[in-house]
């Protein structure tokens, strides 16, 4: 048992030697730094010529997702910012992950989620009972206007946690249930609380820790004694969007028979470290990516001898693209024209494949 354990740790520390995060404040730093903000608004703030990335719309929500519709962009892009004497920008990989830190906070790859439905449930499941918008009610919970939560989902995770609890046991008291929350409830709670008019303005914020300290965490908080084999959080992808985590860590409290409160930063080392966990490799598959390779040309010049053989090993993931793209993108642009080459497109999973078939090589 114990030979099984370290080798399960041993395994997801390899995992995740490539995997960075972001910091949202500095991804929002990099949006004005880097010029995006002449073009594109975030929450309709800031250039109108190009999409708005904080308009919620059924996205892909994984680095590789971004990842892809950056490439599957960039010509267009690139022709835009000429037109505009904007210098191209160069972004390393982790200011890539610090701007999927600033869009994730930006609810970029939530559900749509609808502030109707949010405000009937803010009633039906009890949260009302305590918690009024802009004053103390008789049962003491913090008004939705003081809450810290509203635009921070790591800190709505840790509230979600820490409350479940004090609240099962006043509702158990009273011969009720602690009401579940599905994701997509608390996405539409989530969209409701962000547009009162007391919180419509607030500045969105995401800053997970390293990984490497989260997991030393998640031992120390015995949450591995319970999450291993086919219990582990590397196995499930139903964590990677804030309402999925928020609502899973309150309904985690009617599994669990004793649970410590977490502190602000133990959970950010924690989110981190999961967080990593989801988005490690995103489940590629080597042998599809290969095909990829090839059908996208990529071969014809880097394995012809006109362009650098590519040995990405542990750079293999979806930021590096991303730094890749705007570093070596012009030029490889100008080389697949010249060579009657389209500019390649990814769809669904090809991102990650290709990845995965590039850190075989
Ligand atoms: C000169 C204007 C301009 C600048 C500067 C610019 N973009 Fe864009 N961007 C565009 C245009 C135009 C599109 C839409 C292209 C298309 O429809 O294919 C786009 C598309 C995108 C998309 C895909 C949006 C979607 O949901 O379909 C992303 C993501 C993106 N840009 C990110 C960025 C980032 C990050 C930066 C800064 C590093 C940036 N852009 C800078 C003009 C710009
Ligand atoms: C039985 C009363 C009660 C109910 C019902 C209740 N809460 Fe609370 N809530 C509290 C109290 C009391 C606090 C503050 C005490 C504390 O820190 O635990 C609180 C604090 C919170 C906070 C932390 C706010 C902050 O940033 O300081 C959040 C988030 C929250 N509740 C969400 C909810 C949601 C969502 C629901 C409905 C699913 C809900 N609560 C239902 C009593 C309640
Ligand atoms: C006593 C056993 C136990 C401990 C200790 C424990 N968990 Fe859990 N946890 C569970 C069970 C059981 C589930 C439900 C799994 C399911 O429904 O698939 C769960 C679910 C979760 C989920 C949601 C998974 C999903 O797919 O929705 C998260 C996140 C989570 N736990 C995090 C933690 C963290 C962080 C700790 C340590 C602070 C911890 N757990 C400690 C038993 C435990
Ligand atoms: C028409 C030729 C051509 C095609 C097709 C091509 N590339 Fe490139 N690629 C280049 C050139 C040339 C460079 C070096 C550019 C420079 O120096 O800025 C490069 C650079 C790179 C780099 C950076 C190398 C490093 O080690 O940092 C990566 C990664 C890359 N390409 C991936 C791809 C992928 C993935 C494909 C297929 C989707 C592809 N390339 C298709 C010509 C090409």
């Amino acid at each position: 048992m114990k030979r099984i354990m370290l080798a399960l740790i041993v395994t997801g520390t390899a995992a995740q030697a490539a995997v960075l995060v972001g910091d949202s404040a500095r991804g929002a730093a990099l949006f004005k730094s880097q010029n995006c903000e002449t073009c594109h608004s975030v929450n309709g703030e800031g250039g109108k010529m190009a999409p708005d990335l904080g308009k919620r719309s059924s996205r892909g929500y994984s680095p590789a997702d971004l990842s892809a519709l950056m490439w599957n962009h960039a010509p267009q892009m690139w022709s835009a910012m000429e037109k505009a004497s904007i210098a191209k920008p160069k972004l390393d990989s982790q200011q890539a992950a610090d701007l999927f830190a600033y869009f994730f906070a930006a609810r970029y790859f939530e559900k749509q989620g609808d502030a109707g439905r949010g405000r009937h449930l803010f009633v039906s499941k009890g949260c009302s009972d305590c918690h009024n918008i802009t004053s103390t009610n008789g049962l003491g919970g913090t008004p939705v206007q003081k809450w810290d939560a509203v635009t921070d989902p790591i800190e709505l995770a840790r509230q979600m946690w820490n409350h479940s609890p004090k609240m099962r046991e006043t509702m158990t008291a009273k011969g009720m249930k602690l009401p579940e929350l599905t994701s997509v409830e608390m996405n539409d709670i989530a969209v409701y609380l962000q547009n009162l008019p007391q919180t419509r303005n607030r500045k969105p914020e995401f800053a997970p820790a390293s990984p490497t300290t989260g997991e030393e965490l998640f031992q120390a908080k015995g949450c591995i004694g319970c999450h291993v084999g086919d219990n582990s959080l590397a196995k499930k992808t139903s964590l990677r969007t804030a309402s999925e985590f928020a609502a899973s860590m309150w309904n985690h409290s009617s599994k669990m028979k004793q649970q410590s409160e977490l502190r602000p930063e133990e959970m950010r080392r924690l989110v981190g470290y999961i967080w990593s966990l989801q988005f490690a490799n995103d489940n590629g598959t080597a042998a599809r990516g290969q095909k990829v390779f090839e059908a996208r040309g990529c071969g014809n010049c880097h394995d012809q001898g006109s362009a650098p053989k590519l040995h990405l090993g542990d750079r293999a993931n979806s930021y590096e693209m991303i730094s890749v793209l705007w570093a070596h993108g012009p030029t490889m642009q100008k080389e697949m024209t010249s060579k009657g080459i389209k500019w390649p497109r990814f769809e669904n999973t090809d991102m990650s494949d290709l990845l995965a078939f590039l850190k075989t090589r």
